[in-house]
């Protein structure tokens, strides 16, 4: 059985893994599949949040619930199985990128997440993992009761009186993740191209005030979207949901929140 170079006998399967790595480039792979499948994520979420949600509130019912079985329930298979296949691409770039002396396991080597390109991606990770519970816990339960309420009204049936909070829950996830995804971006595209190269030396233990902060705010802002700071209804708190443009606005202000963080931190 082959060696692992530190004195180990590792399986067979892991030298054919390591040829395939090698040679296909599997890093490179992974890395343009998940680019690929995270457009289709976040390109459908602005689209949910710039353009479906304003141009439904300008539609009669009748052609709202046309609209919802039709089109939002197409949009919505896609949306959340892109979300899918983003996060496990991303795991598999974790896979396969170097850790160490070893050629691939980054994803269990933690001294990784101790440097400069380890703590970007953590963050990223960190916001995208909120962003897809946020579709899979918060938005797809909330819209399948939408759907079943439009589908039912198209049918004759009765309206639920429930569907509008169950739409607002939704919503309200929806912007959150509209204002997550700047900053998450920001930390993706950072980890090899931004951040390494921004602050010298290696992180020390200045890193637990720069995850403290972060934590706190994350915290805050998931919560908040959840009804569990401000309720669900508008203003307050709430004020960053009550429009898409507002959302954009505080997704901004959040890369530059993050951004200075960094910069007065390291
Ligand atoms: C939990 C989910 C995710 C995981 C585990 C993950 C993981 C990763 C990893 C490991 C990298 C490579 C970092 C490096 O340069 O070393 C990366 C890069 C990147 N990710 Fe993600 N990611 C996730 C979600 C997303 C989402 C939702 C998007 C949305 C579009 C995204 C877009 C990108 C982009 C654009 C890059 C930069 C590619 C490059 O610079 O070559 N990721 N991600």
């Amino acid at each position: 059985m082959p060696e692992n170079g530190k004195g180990g006998r590792v399986h067979p399967l892991a030298d054919v893994l390591v040829i395939i790595k090698e040679s296909w480039g599997l890093e490179f792979l992974f890395r343009w599949a998940h680019v690929l499948v995270g457009i289709a994520w976040i390109g459908l979420l602005y689209y949910f949040n710039f353009v479906q949600v304003p141009a439904f509130a300008e539609l009669d019912a009748g052609a709202r619930n046309q609209a919802t079985d039709k089109l939002a329930s197409r949009a919505l298979w896609w949306f959340r199985w892109a979300a899918v296949a983003t996060v496990v691409f991303g795991v598999l770039i974790l896979l396969v990128q170097p850790s160490g002396s070893d050629t691939w396991g980054r994803l269990f080597y933690g001294e990784y997440y101790k440097s400069f390109a380890g703590i970007s991606i953590s963050v990223g990770i960190l916001l995208a993992l909120t962003m897809f519970a946020n579709v899979w816990l918060v938005i797809w339960p909330n819209q399948k009761k939408v759907i079943a309420n439009a589908r039912n009204v198209l049918a004759g049936g009765e309206a639920d009186p429930a569907a509008a909070d169950a739409g607002r829950r939704a919503l309200m996830a929806s912007r959150q993740n509209a204002i997550f995804s700047f900053a998450m971006l920001f930390f993706m595209v950072g980890t090899s191209h931004f951040f390494a190269s921004l602050s010298s030396g290696e992180p020390g233990g200045e890193r637990g005030i720069f995850w403290a902060v972060t934590i706190v705010v994350w915290a805050l802002l998931e919560l908040n979207c959840l009804g569990i700071i401000g309720g669900r209804g508008t203003g307050g708190t709430n004020w960053f949901y009550d429009n898409h443009k507002r959302a954009i606005g505080t997704g901004l202000v959040l890369v530059l929140f993050w951004y200075l963080l960094w910069v007065l931190v390291f």
